[in-house]
């Protein structure tokens, strides 16, 4: 019997995360812990909302009290935190979001796990899930392993970095069990339309332009998002604890050529002539401080509990696209209000 506390179940990740543990664990209590912030959305989950296993609290992980008494109402035996402000480009706009929710409120989380737990902790997991961004960046070869020195770029990865080193702090300091997995870039179902692949099928629907930052020749390491979700329920029952793993598509691609093939099935799924939608890339102003390239070296993991990704990229972007197409009515929701006045604020004086 697991009480699971999930933060950020609301989001593009949790939402995944969330449905798999309710679905593959019926004899869990799923506790779906989240601020509910422009990020997070329960219509990410209106098909699973009535599952007897599952719960949700409206709560923010600043609010240390409210995270006390969730512990004693669900007799919370586990925790993957995932809640975060997660956008390099709202870091760039407004640090300090980040520096509250996503060490403050992950210090606060570890305080509730030490009060609760009591030293108790062969009984118990806290499973923090991080970012490949802690790393920094690679140049034109290289991979990062478990082993990279961390050196964290924008307020974003820095506030992951932060929150990393403070979660095995408590490893090392109180005996708390945990593990870190430091995932690369996700897509898929449910993605908030600020990154870049649901930004520009957005935008691609709507014929609006395609802002390529730089040249377009950062490179990304691409996963989907059901693959990371795997990787993190293999980890949190197998993983051994205070360790920590990488978790990658073996999937780089250039963001001017990944847009492109984005384009390609785009114009193909519209039944638009071959074309238009390339034409709606607009080269701007380039993100200061822009990591070159990101890449995982996923050895570890595959090693040690056989995980690998199990769809290839162009599958997976052809369904993320298709849920998109399928959802329009989700994508108008969050893209109304407060979406547009971001969106402003992000790419005026681009040009
Ligand atoms: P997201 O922005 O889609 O979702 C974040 C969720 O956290 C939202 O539901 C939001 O309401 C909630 N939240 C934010 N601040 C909160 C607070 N103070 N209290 C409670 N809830 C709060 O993010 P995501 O892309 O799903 O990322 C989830 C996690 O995975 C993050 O920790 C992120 O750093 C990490 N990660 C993301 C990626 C990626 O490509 N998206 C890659 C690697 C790691
Ligand atoms: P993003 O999805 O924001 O993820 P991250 O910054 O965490 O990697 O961006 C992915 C890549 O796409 C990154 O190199 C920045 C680039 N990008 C653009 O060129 N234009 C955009 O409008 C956005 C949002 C991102």
């Amino acid at each position: 019997m697991k009480n699971i506390l999930l933060t950020g179940g609301a989001g593009f990740i949790g939402s995944h995360v969330v449905r798999r543990f309710v679905k593959q664990y019926p004899s869990y209590q799923i506790i779906n812990l989240d601020a509910l912030t422009y990020a997070g959305n329960l219509e990410n989950l209106s098909d699973i909302d009535q599952a007897p296993n599952y719960f949700f609290e409206k709560i923010n992980i600043l609010d240390t009290a409210s995270l006390q008494s969730v512990f004693r109402k669900y007799a919370i035996t586990d925790i993957i935190h995932l809640a975060a402000e997660s956008h390099v480009d709202r870091s760039i706009l407004s640090p300090m979001d980040f520096i509250y929710t996503n060490i403050v409120g992950t210090v606060n989380l570890l305080e509730a796990a030490r009060n609760a737990w009591k030293g108790n902790w062969e009984d118990h997991l806290f499973y923090h899930i991080s970012t490949d961004e802690v790393y920094g960046t690679l140049g034109d070869t290289g991979l990062f392993t478990e082993d990279t020195a961390y050196s964290p770029n924008s307020p974003y990865s820095a506030s992951k970095a932060s929150s990393d080193h403070l979660v095995r702090a408590y490893g090392e300091t109180y005996g708390l069990h945990y593990i870190i997995s430091n995932c690369s870039n996700n897509y898929g179902p449910n993605q908030f339309p600020e990154k870049l692949i649901p930004l520009f099928i957005h935008n691609i629907l709507n014929e609006k332009k395609l802002p390529l930052y730089g040249k377009g020749e950062n490179t990304r390491d691409w996963l989907y998002v059901l693959d990371h979700a795997i990787a993190i329920d293999m980890l949190f029952h197998s993983g051994k604890i205070k360790q920590t793993f990488n978790i990658g598509g073996f999937n780089e691609w250039k963001n001017a050529d990944l847009v492109s093939l984005l384009c390609r099935l785009m114009d193909k799924k519209l039944n638009r002539p071959e074309g238009s939608a390339e034409k709606l890339i607009e080269f701007v102003k380039d993100r200061p401080g822009h990591d070159l390239r990101y890449a995982i070296d996923a050895t570890k993991i595959n090693k040690d509990l056989g995980w690998e990704p199990s769809v290839t990229f162009e599958e997976g972007l052809s369904e993320t696209i298709d849920w998109y197409l399928q959802n329009e009515a989700w994508l108008k929701n969050v893209t109304s209000g407060e979406y547009q006045k971001y969106y402003e604020q992000q790419y005026q004086n681009r040009h």
